[in-house]
């Protein structure tokens, strides 16, 4: 394999050579916008379908546990992305961070990886939406023409509901992304009323005796239900998987991760906020704190509903949680705040789809003209692109049975976001870090093994075709990216012309007092300009050819203003400097 594959992005080429110069992207969010955008896509199908069936049929009440270890791993890995956002705030995010701390090729595997993570979701969450937009106008009586009977609300197979949502929010965003912001800021206002009803309601019907057995018996699991983890065990040591028990707490976490993944697309969305470094640290940490409460919240009051221990293998949701204690109104509230709460979550994953699918574009691992911006400053293009795959997809993949897909695709990301933690701090420790890791490198080494543990209680089957999607991205790095590479391009490029240098001034005469630059003076720092006032250097070893002094007319002295000689050029910059921005700019 080539070695230039390895090839690392400098952080001043990944964020601009100015500070910002790199930003095409026009700057919308401030901290608030951004703590909307984790909660509109953090609370989404994990909370009002993902919860329900794991506490039926793998932790039952103590899928509260499961909640708070999966929480406790994502708090644990949002530190890594609020470093590495810090000091690499551009749309990329776990795939820019990768590509800065161990190179082209680590970076493209995890672009890919997210790549699935977000195309799975955006077609998981509008089935999923589909299937209670259906139910909602079930719910309120709403009557649906015979024709429209087979073609929502469906599992699997053409879903009207599933594409009508996509083109919809895929023409929005292509549009504009303030348009889009409005609208989170109002679905997300909805759907946290709900989930705060949800809490009190819930908490209303709370009985302490649902929760006993807090942890119930452990029993043999379904045959497609093994994950890596047994398998592995059971190689060992022979025995059969079980659910419930202790194990069921930890099998069920990976699947509830699904409920916070969003916190980490937030760093997607560095490029448009103000003051990127401060503020999407602080963004992605609160919206994740907030997240992680109202889901304990939202467990403690379904479990305390009913009692999921005894229900075996059925999976009620948590609508279906509410119409068993009689609450039938919380139902419907639930069906229409699960709408709401969908189109956020589809509406978030687009915008960092694309703002994935634009930065690989921009490094020439994805073909270019795919980050071509818009006259609304959006990545129209890469928005059409991707959201007409996420579009195909959600048509002819039985999506809804690849929910672990979207886990293990973040996961993987997780991993190397940690990593590179670590690796920046030992490669490059002098870099301005506005947010630190606490007790780092510990915490990313902890990260790393709980993220690598959840990774282990995914299913046997997603790993196979976590697989495949991986070598098929492989190829395509080889045969396209490796190529196209902008950095590669950069890298081989013939060395710039640059200025000749001054001729070397002769040695002085001993005893000579040396002036600044001279021989036997510290090396001057030729980057450093100074200012118009200082006065010439005077001495016979200067090398710089000295302007004339001036008399007035009253015959006093006036010494030559100092004009610098041309500045010598960084090691990195190109020469001649371009007026205004970095590489990127056009
Ligand atoms: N966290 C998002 C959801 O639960 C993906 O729908």
């Amino acid at each position: 394999m080539s070695t230039t594959m390895f090839r690392r992005l400098p952080v001043e080429h990944a964020t601009g050579r100015l500070y910002g110069g790199r930003h095409r992207l026009r700057v919308v969010y401030r901290t608030r916008d951004l703590i909307v955008l984790g909660l509109g896509v953090m609370i989404g199908a994990g909370i009002f379908k993902i919860s329900g069936e794991q506490a039926a049929t793998t932790a039952g009440p103590a899928v509260i546990a499961s909640f708070l270890i999966a929480g406790a791993v994502c708090l644990l890995a949002a530190l890594s992305y609020a470093e590495l956002s810090s000091i690499i705030p551009v749309a990329g995010s776990a795939y820019s961070f990768s590509y800065v701390a161990f190179g082209e090729v680590w970076a493209w595997v995890v672009g890919w990886a997210l790549i699935l993570e977000l195309l799975l979701a955006a077609s998981v969450v509008a089935r999923a939406w589909s299937l209670y937009a259906t139910q909602a106008l079930a719910d309120f009586g709403v009557p649906v023409p015979s024709r429209l009977a087979g073609i929502i609300g469906q599992e699997k197979g053409f879903d009207l509901f599933a594409l009508g949502i996509l083109l919809l929010l895929i023409l929005m965003l292509a549009t504009g992304s303030r348009m889009s912001l409005k609208s989170l800021w109002f679905m997300v206002t909805a759907k946290l009323i709900v989930i705060g009803l949800v809490i009190a309601t819930g908490l209303k019907f709370f009985s302490p005796g649902n929760l006993t057995p807090f942890v119930p018996p452990a029993r043999e699991a379904p045959e497609d239900s093994r994950s890596v983890l047994d398998a592995l065990l059971g190689a060992v040591g022979g025995g059969a998987p079980e659910v419930f028990g202790i194990w069921g707490i930890f099998a069920a976490a990976p699947a509830i991760a699904f409920a916070y993944i969003g916190f980490d697309l937030i760093a997607t969305a560095s490029e448009e906020t103000d003051d990127a470094p401060r503020k999407v640290p602080r963004g992605m940490l609160a919206s994740l704190l907030i997240a992680v409460v109202l889901y304990v919240g939202v467990a403690v009051a379904m479990v305390g509903m009913v009692s999921y221990g005894d229900r075996g293998t059925s999976t009620p949701l948590l609508a279906d949680a509410f119409e068993l204690v009689g609450a039938d109104s919380m139902g419907k509230i639930i069906d229409v705040g699960a709408v709401l709460g969908l189109t956020t979550v589809i509406l978030v994953v687009l915008i960092s789809l694309t703002r994935v699918v634009f930065s690989m574009s921009r490094d020439g691992l994805l073909p270019r003209p795919i980050a071509g911006m818009s006259r609304y400053r959006v990545p129209s293009r890469a928005t059409l692109v991707a959201g007409g795959a996420a579009v195909v997809m959600s048509q002819t993949v039985d999506v809804l049975t690849l929910e672990q897909m979207v886990v293990i695709g973040t996961l993987f990301a997780f991993l190397f976001v940690a990593a590179s933690v670590l690796a920046l701090r030992r490669d490059q420790p002098d870099l301005h870090r506005p947010f630190r890791v606490p007790a780092a490198p510990l915490t990313a080494i902890v990260t790393i093994l709980a993220t690598g543990w959840l990774m282990l209680n995914l299913k046997v089957q997603t790993w196979g075709y976590f697989t495949i999607w991986m070598a098929a991205g492989l190829v395509v790095y080889l045969v396209y990216g490796r190529r196209r590479s902008e950095l590669r391009a950069l890298l081989e490029a013939p060395p710039p012309e640059r200025p000749v240098a001054a001729p070397m001034a002769p040695a002085p005469p001993p005893g000579a007092v040396p002036f600044p630059g001279a021989w036997g003076a510290p090396p001057p720092d030729p980057h450093r300009v100074p200012p118009p006032d200082t006065p010439y250097p005077t001495g016979r070893y200067s090398s710089a050819p000295r302007p004339p002094d001036r008399r007035d007319d009253s015959g006093a002295f006036s010494p030559a203003p100092y004009e610098p000689a041309p500045r010598p050029p960084r090691p990195d910059e190109e020469w001649p400097p371009q007026q205004g921005g970095g590489r990127h700019r056009r």
